[in-house]
């Protein structure tokens, strides 16, 4: 076993493009969906220890058993026969829970490889991104970074070449969301009396060459904005500013705009800061990184 302290760097994403192709046998859904990692991260550290325990920064993120660092942590240790082995780990917060930029998923996957490269496990990508894929959907991504487009739960992925940065100015309602509450809403409005919604159509493999968002969508804005009016509300005011798009990110509750270039962030923030006063705008910006393992002290990529 190693004894080196070590950090996971755990990029948040938003989603490009979601659409919604229709329900499965086990409770998901089938999705084709654009995720893209972007410039906010969460880190996590681990340390020798004899039990395995995590500490969080933030006051509403959960530290027992129901929190996806623990569970990734607990799933590694169960198939790879390291039952004797603890750990602290400590988690730091910036991205934002139930936001729908990933965080949680983004901290599985880090755990996973964190844990792995600890404990001197011999886990290789593939096996990495099927224990992700156990513990979330969107978890395997994390693994990949960059811009990938997901086909059935969002954990089929195909890499997609990333363009550039592109600058962002990420909304936050004083509110997060539940992503099974917003698919259980979804679903609702499609289940019969036939009601003349015809399910969307799989457009990922169209998604254009560079930064081009003509094709961005996310089917899950009708039953978000009708429920949060005020998301909405957002959303048309980025466009007002000259947002090209401004989407809901997966399930909300994030609205992000795309902006030319970071002073045009800078300015719409400023613009709009008054009227959402009590919501959080963070300004961002579209990275190819992924979950990240490096020397504690060590920054690394
Ligand atoms: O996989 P994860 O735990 O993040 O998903 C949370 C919930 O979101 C699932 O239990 C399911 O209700 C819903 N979901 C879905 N279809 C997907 C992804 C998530 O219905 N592709």
């Amino acid at each position: 076993m190693s004894h080196a302290p070590l950090v996971a760097r755990c990029p948040a994403k938003i989603n490009l493009s979601l659409r919604v192709l229709g329900r499965r046998e086990d409770g998901y859904h089938d999705l084709d969906t654009v995720f893209q990692a972007i410039d906010l991260w969460d880190e996590l550290e681990i340390h020798p220890a004899s039990e395995l325990t995590l500490e969080c920064d933030h006051l509403n993120v959960p530290t027992d058993s129901s929190n996806l660092v623990l569970r990734a942590a607990e799933l590694l240790r169960a198939r790879h026969e390291a039952g004797a082995d603890g750990a602290r780990i400590v988690l730091r917060k910036s991205i934002p829970p139930a936001a729908g930029l990933g965080g949680g998923s983004s901290n599985a996957a880090g755990a996973l490889l964190l844990c792995s490269r600890f404990w001197e496990l011999p886990v290789g990508e593939a096996e990495l991104c099927a224990l992700g894929g156990e513990l979330g959907a969107d978890v395997p991504f994390f693994f990949h970074g960059g811009r990938a487009r997901g086909l059935g739960r969002g954990d089929r992925l195909t890499p997609l070449a990333f363009p550039g940065e592109s600058h962002l100015l990420l909304g936050l309602p004083p509110f997060g969301l539940s992503t099974a509450e917003v698919f259980r809403r979804h679903a609702e409005r499609l289940t019969p009396p036939a009601n003349g919604v015809s399910l969307a159509r799989p457009i990922g493999h169209k998604w254009p060459e560079g930064n081009n968002f003509s094709l961005a969508a996310n089917d899950l804005e009708s039953v978000v904005f009708d429920g949060w009016p005020e998301l909405s509300s957002f959303r048309d005011a980025l466009v007002e500013q000259g947002a090209e798009p401004a989407l809901l990110s997966g399930s909300g509750s994030t609205v992000y705009g795309v902006f030319e270039g970071a002073a045009d962030v800078d300015r719409v923030r400023d613009a709009l800061g008054a009227r959402f006063g009590h919501w959080t705008l963070l300004p961002s910006r579209t990275v190819p990184g992924s979950v990240r393992v490096n020397p504690l002290g060590r920054r690394g990529a």
